[in-house]
């Protein structure tokens, strides 16, 4: 058991001493993320998973990261149980987060093809990056997503961008959005920040708040404009956006909109906000899918994957 832990022999009698008070829980299967995602930290979870499994002595399932983004944001509450139901192939899935910017395509169940992605920082990193550059805390999204918010809230927003009552502030270039393909950038956008700031080091609260409206008001249409050229191209039948960045209040409000005056004949799927950002559910709701395929890892065969991709 020692070997689980080699470098860290108090984690494995402290892991003992508990597991050994604790009540086997009720479950069939045990499902651990395998990838991608930093693969240090992958590998303490593989090796819990692992002890625990030979423990309790139950099979083993290796869960894609973004597949539990994918399909937790599918599914919904039926009482105290998420099920997914109802879902109308295929799906086409947004995922945004603070790895990962990549449009993903679910023509058969769980079967992906990538439609596009971004080729530089994903979307939640540049949130993070611009957040730090205005002195925000981490995770700088939901920072920045509260400043942009209270602009709105003094603002005409029920007007289209760019007309209206439009707040003053900066102008943010939209990255790729006239480009032929479904792929992003947002490294441009960042680093138009960056030089913003250069020549204003000192800004003003009012100043920061216009430019984190701003920026995410570029965030927002860049993937809202990928999204749509996506669901013509695939004529996918439902939408589903899931990953950390998927909690945005004016995310989620454009999407929702957006889908009911131009795609009427799409489903749109949000995740609940307790579901968005990273969570334990998701990877119990995947690994729940793949066991009824019987879909299991062993414990020699599982491993960890940083770069590990659904298509
Ligand atoms: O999926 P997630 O929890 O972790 C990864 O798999 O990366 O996503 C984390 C990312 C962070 O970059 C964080 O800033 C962003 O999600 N995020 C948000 C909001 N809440 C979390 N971005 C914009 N608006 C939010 N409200
Ligand atoms: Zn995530």
């Amino acid at each position: 058991m020692v070997a689980f832990w080699p470098r860290e022999p108090g984690l494995t009698e402290a892991f003992f001493e508990f597991v050994s008070e604790c009540e086997p829980p009720e479950i069939d299967t045990i499902a651990v993320t395998a990838g991608p995602g930093l693969e240090p930290a992958l590998w303490v979870g593989i090796n819990f998973a692992k002890a625990l499994a030979l423990l309790w002595n139950k099979p083993l399932v290796a869960v894609n990261h973004m597949e539990g983004h994918i399909l937790s944001a599918l599914a919904s509450q039926q009482g105290d149980t998420l099920a997914i139901k109802g879902v109308t192939l295929p799906v086409l899935a947004l995922l945004i987060s603070g790895g990962h910017t990549e449009l993903v395509l679910m023509k058969e169940w769980l079967e992906y093809k990538l439609v596009g992605q971004t080729r530089d920082d994903a979307v939640g990193e540049a949130f993070d990056k611009v957040a730090r550059m205005l002195a925000l805390p981490y995770p700088g999204g939901p920072e920045i997503s509260k400043l942009a918010e209270q602009v709105r809230a003094e603002y005409d927003q029920t007007a289209e961008f760019g007309s209206g009552n439009t707040p003053p502030g900066p102008r943010l270039p939209r990255p790729m959005i006239d480009s032929n393909t479904c792929d992003f950038s947002f490294a441009g956008l960042k680093t138009a920040v960056l030089y913003l700031l250069k020549d204003r080091p000192e800004l003003s609260s009012e100043e920061k708040k216009h430019l984190a409206h701003e920026f995410e008001n570029a965030v927002t249409d860049v993937l809202w404009k990928k999204t749509s050229q996506a669901l013509d191209e695939t004529g996918a039948r439902t939408l589903v956006i899931g990953g950390g960045v998927s909690a945005n209040t004016h995310i989620r409000r454009v999407f929702t909109e957006k889908m009911k005056s131009e795609y009427p004949h799409v489903a749109l799927r949000i995740p609940a906000a307790s579901l968005t950002t990273d969570n334990a559910i998701m990877i119990a709701l995947a690994g729940f899918y793949r066991a009824i395929r019987d879909d299991f890892s062993t414990s020699e065969s599982i491993t960890a994957n940083g770069n590990r991709s659904l298509a």
